[in-house]
This record gives C-alpha cells, structure tokens and sequence, in this order.
C-alpha cells in the first residue's frame, strides 16, 4: 500500500476517540475535535470563542482550575487532573484530563492543548463487552436446547397421528387433537427460540420506512389508547438491513412498551400512555470494541412504569420476563438481530420514561456479510 506523504492531521485529530480541546491565550475555546464535541454535547460552532471554563465548568472546585490553566499557559508546565468531576447538560460526568501547552516559548500564540478522557465512557464499555459475551454464550444455549426440544416432537407427532388414525374414535379424537395442538405450540415456541433461521437480506433502508410501517401496527392494535409521537429526523442516511428483522426487532420492542403499558393502567393518573419514536445521528458510539463515528439511532419510548428493577440489568437475556405470560425471547432476539447488522440495543429505564435505543451503522463496510 502506499504510504501517503501527507496526513490531513485534523482528519487524525478528529478521528481520535480522545477529547481534545484547544484553548488561546484568553482561555476561549479555540478548537474542538470530534470527540469533544459528543462529550460536552456542543458543535466547534457553537462552542468557539466561549469561555474554556463554560465546559470545563466543575461543580465545587477547590482546585482552582482558572489559575491552573494560566498557570500551563505562562510556563508551559503541564499537568494532570484525574476523576475531576464537569457537569455537561447539568450532568456529572468524570474525566481524566492533561493539559499541556503548544508555542508556549513564542509569544504570539500560545494554545492549550487539553485531552479529555471520560471514565465513565471507558466503564461502559466494558460492560458492553462483557454483556455482549455472555449474550452470546447465553443465546448459544437456548439455541441448543430449543433443538434438543424439536427433534422428538416431529417423532411425537407423526405417532400421534398414526394412533388417532388406527383408534378412529371420535372420543378419543379429542386427545389426539390436544396432544397435536400442544406439540405444534411447543414447536412454534423451539422455532422462535431458534430465531430465524433465514440469512439476512440485506439492502438499503431508509428506517423511517420500517418504523411507520410498526406505528400502523401499533396504532391499529391499541386504537386510540396510545398517543404515537413522530419525531424523526428525515436527513438521516440509509442503513443497510434487512427490512424485515428490523421490523421484527422494532415490533418486538414497541409491543413490550404497548404492554407494559395496558398492564398497569393505574400507573397513569394525569397522563395518556405515549409511545414515541425518534430518529437521529449518534456521535461515536462504541460496540464490541469498535467505534463508529457517527450511527444511526432509533429510540422507542414511553412513559410507563418502566422496567422492573429486578430484571433491568439482564432483560435482554434469553428467558427473562417480568410478565406472567412473557416468554423471555422478544429482547433476546432482537439483540440478536442487532448484532447481526453490527449493531446493538440500549435501555435506559426509570418510572413514567423508558428508552430502547437501537443503533444502526450506515456506513456499508461496518455491515456483516
Ligand atoms: N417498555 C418497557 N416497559 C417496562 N418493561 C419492559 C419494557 N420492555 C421490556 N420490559 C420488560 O422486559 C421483559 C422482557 O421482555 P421480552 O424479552 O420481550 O420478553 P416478554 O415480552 O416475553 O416478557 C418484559 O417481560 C418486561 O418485564
Ligand atoms: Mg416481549
């Protein structure tokens, strides 16, 4: 491969997973990467010319960051702060950050140059791999069970049939019937425990196409009980899937918000039960160690009572409810088709607002063959 003479260094810098934030002499925002954009939720445009200390604004700060930076700025000593608390969007968050100055010999310009790592960024992803791998050891089990389960059904069947042939008695037609019907239910279970068994098909989607095609669903199922709220960003870019998983997976989650919902009516005093879906673009998001820069984000919404404490840490396990007739699959699976298209699901969930975020990528290389 040829090695190119030139590097766009600002297309380095904003590919970086770093923060980096570049501060002139007045201690105003000069520069913001990519990075530093998503963490402090501000565009370079909106942010240049600010005060640094707007964003790095910290919440009881003994130490005196103002003088700190000046400090770096004069004698060109950099420094470290680890754990420092900022508050972005009157959010805590937890940084590690070094400040360091560049030209500080020359007078003219001197610049800050500060790296941003979030901590709490670093944890969840962790976490993430961590889920993702016992997701996929947990799907792995199902999945043989499930198989284990259809094989002798088929065997079940077929004599049941014979029997009921050779007994040719209406009385005990009745059994037979039952016996059949109870096997073709426990088949249909193994076949959704197995999930689908079909290759993805894979094209480009716009998914404000398969997210109207649910709200119709929805909408017609619940009548007018639930308040469907669009709020879509119609800019956004394709993402190549399969259209039907993802109305599978867009149905399954939307149906769990439909019920929790209906199930728990007393939950709702002032307030209609509201479903919305949004669209929008996700700055660097982080999935089984890879980072997107940017991703397409479907959020299902509602304003119930939330997922059960209990369960809200494992819900997307196999065979985990909180309902008494809930089968435990309808995350597990769409988790699943998830990963397929390089993607994944997120759940945020507190009383009266709930979020599945999906995320999707649209660029065609991320997505598996
Ligand atoms: N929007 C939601 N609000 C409250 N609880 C939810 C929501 N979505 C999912 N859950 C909880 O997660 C559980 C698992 O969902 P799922 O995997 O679809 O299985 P099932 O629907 O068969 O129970 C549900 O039983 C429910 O307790
Ligand atoms: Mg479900």
């Amino acid at each position: 491969m040829d090695q190119p003479n030139l590097i766009d260094y600002r297309l380095l810098v904003d590919n970086m997973t770093t923060a980096i934030l570049l501060a002139d002499r007045d201690l105003n925002v000069f520069y913001l990467n990519s990075a530093c954009e998503a963490l402090f939720d501000v565009s370079l445009l909106r942010a240049s010319g600010q005060p640094v200390l707007n964003l790095l604004h910290m919440p009881n700060d003994e130490f005196n960051t103002q003088d700190a930076l000046r400090n770096t700025l004069s004698t060109g000593q950099p420094y470290t702060r680890r754990e420092a608390t900022i508050s972005v969007n009157f959010k805590d968050i937890h940084v590690d950050y070094t400040v360091s100055a560049l030209n500080y010999d020359k007078p003219y310009h001197p610049l800050l140059i500060i790296e941003l790592n979030p901590r709490d960024r670093m944890l969840k992803i962790s976490k993430e791999e961590n889920f993702i791998q016992q997701h996929q050891v947990a799907r792995q089990l199902i999945r043989g069970v499930a198989h284990e389960i259809k094989n002798p059904l088929a065997g079940i069947r077929g004599a049941t049939q014979l029997l009921a042939r050779s007994l040719n008695d209406p009385e005990y037609a009745e059994f037979t019937d039952i016996i059949i019907s109870e096997v073709d239910r426990l088949r249909n279970l193994a076949d959704t425990m197995l999930g689908s068994r079909q290759l993805p098909s894979y094209q480009a989607v716009n998914v404000h196409e398969p997210l109207e095609r649910v709200r119709s669903l929805i909408a017609n199922q619940t009548k007018k009980r639930v308040q469907l709220i669009r709020d879509y960003d119609l800019s956004l870019p394709d993402v190549l899937a399969d259209r039907d998983q993802l109305i599978q997976v867009m149905l399954n989650i939307s149906v769990n918000a439909v019920q929790a919902m209906n199930e728990n009516k007393d939950f709702f005093v002032d307030e209609q039960p509201q479903l919305i879906l949004r669209t929008r673009i996700q700055r660097l998001v982080t999935i089984n160690g890879v980072i997107h820069r940017s991703m397409v984000r479907i959020d299902i919404e509602d304003n119930g009572p939330g997922v059960p404490e209990d369960i809200i840490e494992s819900v997307f396990y196999p065979l985990v409810t909180g309902r008494a007739k809930g089968t435990g699959l309808g995350l597990s699976i769409a988790q699943n088709i998830m990963h397929q298209h390089q993607g994944m699901i997120e759940c945020q969930s507190v009383p009266g607002k709930t979020i599945f975020s999906l995320y999707l990528p649209w660029e065609a290389s991320h997505v598996a063959k």
